[in-house]
């Protein structure tokens, strides 16, 4: 799949569900309302539309939420689908996860051929976890983490970083990331869906957090380089990878090569723009010809770059719908 502006489709990201065990402040509101079950798409319609995109040339394929772990059967998608690494079809099968629930899958996740995961966590002190996250308890998801370590998985720590929060923080997780043998991401808060207050209040802009984390750390150029938002370094003293994901303050798009399916089965060209089709309709008609050609006409519609501003104070977020529809 190529779209109008030349980029191959390989990457793509699945919401399996709305719904999330935690209510972290700067991606949900406190009293969220969820999707009923029955808008949500099965596992076989999972399935079978993560298979058809895989027909199409989809190599790496990455389950999100919401929390993809409180999925029910979701290790059943999961060992389905390994069916595509097993044949060559799928280079990576993978999922982005706030870890609550490794302990119970990372042996699992494992034996799938699941080889690394990205681990969502914003603070190594306890109580500002169960402040940012208002549900989760830090202890459940350092346990979870160990569990994936000792499967043998590659972990990548994705940070947001927030203002007045986590920002006296950055540099010991840096640390502590060096010394687990995990990549850490940094993350700057996006303008989705509605939550309880405003995001700008904790709003951090990347070139910041770089500039004190060089004042102790020695930053040098990395060889890691991806399509994905990301931006990496090397971290002289650790040996470690250090990412930076800036929407707000860079822009990424023009190496994109992803999409993303709601929960819904609504297929979104980019996490920041409007644009979709639903393909869940389509694929209740049951003609691939059908899906086909919508896949079709979604590589015409993939936009340039997303649309996201900074927000100013008081304003709507400039995309309505929750990062946990489409799964970041
Ligand atoms: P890789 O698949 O390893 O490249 O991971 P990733 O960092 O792209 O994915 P992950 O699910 O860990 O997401 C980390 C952050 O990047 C989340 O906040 C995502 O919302 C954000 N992100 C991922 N893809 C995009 C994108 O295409 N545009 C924007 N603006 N943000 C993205
Ligand atoms: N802006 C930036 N990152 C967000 N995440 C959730 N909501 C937002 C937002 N509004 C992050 C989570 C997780 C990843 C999938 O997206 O912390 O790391
Ligand atoms: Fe759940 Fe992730 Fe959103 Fe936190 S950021 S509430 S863990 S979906």
């Amino acid at each position: 799949m190529i779209d109008k502006y030349g980029r191959h489709v390989s990457y793509l990201r699945v919401s399996v569900t709305d719904r999330c065990d935690f209510r972290c402040t700067y991606c949900m509101a406190e009293n969220m309302t969820f999707l009923p079950k029955s808008q949500v798409l099965t596992l076989e319609e999972l399935d079978q539309l993560c298979s058809a995109f895989i027909a199409r040339g989809v190599r790496k394929l990455r389950l999100t939420g919401g929390e993809p772990l409180v999925r029910r059967g979701i290790m059943d998608l999961i060992r389905g689908l390994s069916r595509h690494l097993k044949s060559g079809a799928l280079d990576e099968l993978t999922l982005t996860t706030n870890g609550s629930q490794l302990a119970t899958y990372a042996d699992d996740l494992a034996r799938a051929g699941v080889k690394r995961l990205n681990i969502s966590l914003d603070t190594l002190d306890h109580q500002k976890f169960a402040e940012i996250t208002r549900r989760g308890r830090l202890e459940q998801v350092l346990t979870g983490l160990q569990a994936a370590k000792e499967a043998g998985i590659g972990i990548k720590i994705n940070a947001v970083a927030l203002r007045g929060q986590n920002e006296d923080e950055i540099s010991r997780m840096l640390a502590w990331c060096g010394q687990e043998g995990f990549d850490l991401c940094l993350i700057e808060t996006m303008p989705l869906g509605d939550i309880d207050g405003d995001r700008t209040d904790h709003y951090l802009p990347l070139t910041v957090v770089r500039e004190r984390l060089e004042k102790e750390w020695t930053l040098v150029p990395s060889n890691h380089v991806t399509p994905g938002p990301a931006r990496y370094v090397s971290v002289a003293e650790t040996g470690g990878r250090l990412g930076f994901i800036t929407p707000m303050t860079h822009n990424f798009c023009e190496g994109c090569n992803r999409v993303r399916i709601t929960c819904t089965g609504t297929l979104y060209m980019c996490l920041g723009q409007e644009d979709h089709i639903d393909l869940r309709e389509i694929l209740r008609e049951n003609d691939p010809a059908l899906l086909d050609a919508a896949l079709d006409r979604a590589m015409l519609l993939k936009p340039k770059g997303h649309d996201f501003v900074i927000e100013r104070k008081g304003e709507k977020p400039a995309v309505s719908r929750h990062m946990s529809m489409t799964g970041g």
